[in-house]
C-alpha cells in the first residue's frame, strides 16, 4: 500500500492548474452509451474514470485514452452489447449505477449491481429507481442486483423528487432522453456537473432545459450519428481544495483553468474568513491570512456549500480564531477525518451532525490513515501546515479523484513524496 510523506510548514508559491471534473466525466461516460462515437477532452486521469471506462468496455463499447492529452475516445458499434454492470466494477465506483438509465432507455433492459455503501454512508439508490419506475420501467432487486426492463420502451411523465439527489437526477435525465414524449423532472439537483451532462445530451440531439430545479426533456430523440465532441468542465471540488491549501499556507498561489462564477459560494466563504482573493476570468489568486475569522457552515446541495469540501474547510477552521461550526447535512457519516485530525492536535468536538472546531490550534505531523476520497485530502492539507512529518496511509482513496496531486503541490514548493 502506498503512502504519502509530507514535510509541513513550507509556503506554497506558484500556479496550480485544475483538471477536468471527475463528477462530470462519470455521468457523461455513462451517457456515451447512447452515442455512436464520442471524443471527450479534459478528462481527469483518475482511478474512478478508468473504472468507468472498464465498465463501458465490459458492456461492449470501445474506449481509448489518449493519455498525454487527457482525451478519451468512446465508440459504440452496437455489437454484442451486454446490458450488465457487474458487482466487481460497481462496488468500488458507485457511479457505475449511472449506466442503468442509458441501458434501460436504449436497450430496454439492464442488470446493474446495487452499488452498496461506502465509508461516508449507505448510499441508497431508491430515488434512482423511483424515477425509472415512474418512466415505466419494471424494477426488481435480486441477489444484490437491480433487474430493470422496459419491453415497450420508457414513457415520458412528470416526476417530483422527494429530495435532491445528484445521481438520481442524472439517471432520470439519461433514461428520459430515450423515453417517448415529454418528461418534467422537479426538485432536481442543479450542480454544474448536471448542466455539463445536459449540454452533452443536447449535442446528442436532446432538447433538455433546466430552469431552477425543473428539467424538461423532450424524449425519443433520433440520436445524432456523427461524432460528438465535448470538453469536461473543471473540477470545482479540486479547485476548492487548492483554494483552502492556499488560504492555509500560500505565499502567492494562482489557481487557473477554472470559472470563478461557478465557485462563488466557496470564494465568498473564504473571503468572510478574511482570505484576500483576486479574481480573473479563468483564475483566482490568493495567499494565506494569519488572522482567519471563525465561521458557521452547513453543507447543502448546489449552490450551497458542497459536502465534498466539508473535510477540507474543517482544516482551515482549525486555524481560525474562535469556535467554528460545520454541519454535515448531506451524508450520515462524513466525519471520519475528525479522529485523524485530532491526532494531529486539532481541537474538534462532534455533536450529532455538527462539528465544533476550536482555533487556532498548532498541528503536529503524525502517521494518519485515509478513509475516503475527501477525508484523505483533508489530511494532506493538515500535513502541509503541521510541524514535522505527516505520513498518510491508504492513499488509494486520493487516487480515485485527484489527478497528479503531489506533482501539483511539489511544483508550488511543497515537500511531498509518495512511497
Ligand atoms: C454525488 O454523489 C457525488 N458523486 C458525490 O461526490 C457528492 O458528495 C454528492 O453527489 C453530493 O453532492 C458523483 O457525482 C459521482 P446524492 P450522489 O444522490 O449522487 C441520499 C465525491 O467525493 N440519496 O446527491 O451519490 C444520499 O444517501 C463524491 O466525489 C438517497 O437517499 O449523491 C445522500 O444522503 C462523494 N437515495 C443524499 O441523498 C438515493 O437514491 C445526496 O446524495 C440517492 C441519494
Amino acid at each position: 500500500m502506498q503512502k504519502l510523506i509530507i514535510k509541513g510548514k513550507r509556503n506554497l508559491i506558484g500556479k496550480i492548474s485544475i483538471s477536468g471534473s471527475k463528477n462530470s466525466a462519470l455521468p457523461i461516460l455513462a451517457a456515451s452509451i447512447l452515442a455512436n462515437k464520442v471524443i471527450l477532452k479534459n478528462i481527469p486521469l483518475v482511478k474512478d474514470i478508468f473504472t468507468m471506462a472498464e465498465l463501458l468496455n465490459f458492456i461492449g463499447l470501445n474506449t481509448k485514452f489518449l493519455l498525454n492529452k487527457n482525451i478519451l475516445e468512446i465508440k459504440n458499434k452496437e455489437k454484442k452489447i451486454n446490458t450488465l454492470a457487474p458487482y466487481k466494477l460497481v462496488k468500488t465506483m458507485r457511479a457505475g449505477v449511472l449506466v442503468l438509465g442509458p441501458l434501460l432507455g436504449k436497450y430496454g433492459k439492464a442488470k446493474v449491481s446495487l452499488p452498496g455503501g461506502c465509508a461516508i454512508g449507505t448510499r441508497p439508490v431508491n430515488l434512482h429507481l423511483f424515477a425509472l419506475k415512474k418512466l415505466g420501467a419494471n424494477i426488481k432487486i435480486k441477489n444484490g442486483y437491480i433487474l430493470a426492463e422496459a419491453k415497450s420502451g420508457l414513457k415520458g411523465t412528470t416526476i417530483k423528487f422527494p429530495n435532491v439527489s445528484v445521481g438520481a437526477t442524472e439517471n432520470a435525465l439519461l433514461a428520459a432522453f430515450m423515453a417517448k414524449g415529454k418528461t418534467v423532472l422537479k426538485n432536481c439537483a442543479t450542480e454544474p456537473e448536471i448542466n455539463d451532462l445536459i449540454s452533452f445530451l443536447n449535442k446528442l440531439g436532446g432538447q433538455i432545459k433546466l430552469s431552477g430545479r425543473t428539467a424538461i426533456i423532450n424524449g425519443k430523440n433520433e440520436i445524432k450519428k456523427q461524432l460528438i465532441k465535448h470538453e469536461i468542465i473543471f473540477d470545482r471540488i479540486e479547485a476548492g481544495t487548492y483554494m483552502i491549501a492556499s488560504a492555509l499556507i500560500g505565499k502567492k498561489v494562482t489557481i487557473d483553468k477554472i470559472d470563478p462564477r461557478i465557485i462563488k459560494t466557496e470564494i465568498n466563504i473564504l473571503k468572510k474568513m478574511g482570505v484576500k482573493i483576486k479574481k480573473n476570468n479563468n483564475s483566482i489568486s490568493l495567499k494565506k491570512n494569519v488572522n482567519l475569522k471563525k465561521i458557521n457552515i452547513t453543507t447543502k446541495p448546489y449552490p450551497g456549500f458542497p459536502t465534498d469540501l466539508q473535510a477540507q474547510l474543517m482544516v482551515l477552521m482549525t486555524q481560525a480564531n474562535g469556535l467554528s461550526k460545520i454541519s454535515e447535512n448531506i451524508f450520515e457519516n462524513r466525519f471520519m477525518h475528525v479522529p485523524e485530525l485530532r491526532r494531529m492536535g486539532a481541537k474538534i468536538k462532534i455533536k450529532n451532525k455538527t462539528a465544533f472546531i476550536k482555533g487556532p490550534s498548532k498541528l503536529a505531523g503524525a502517521e494518519v490513515m485515509a478513509t475516503d476520497l475527501r477525508a484523505s485530502v483533508s489530511l494532506v492539507l493538515a500535513g502541509l501546515i503541521a510541524e514535522n512529518k505527516t505520513v498518510i496511509n491508504r492513499i488509494y482513496h486520493l487516487d480515485r479523484g485527484y489527478e497528479f496531486l503531489e506533482t501539483k503541490l511539489k511544483r508550488c514548493n511543497a515537500e511531498i513524496v509518495r512511497i
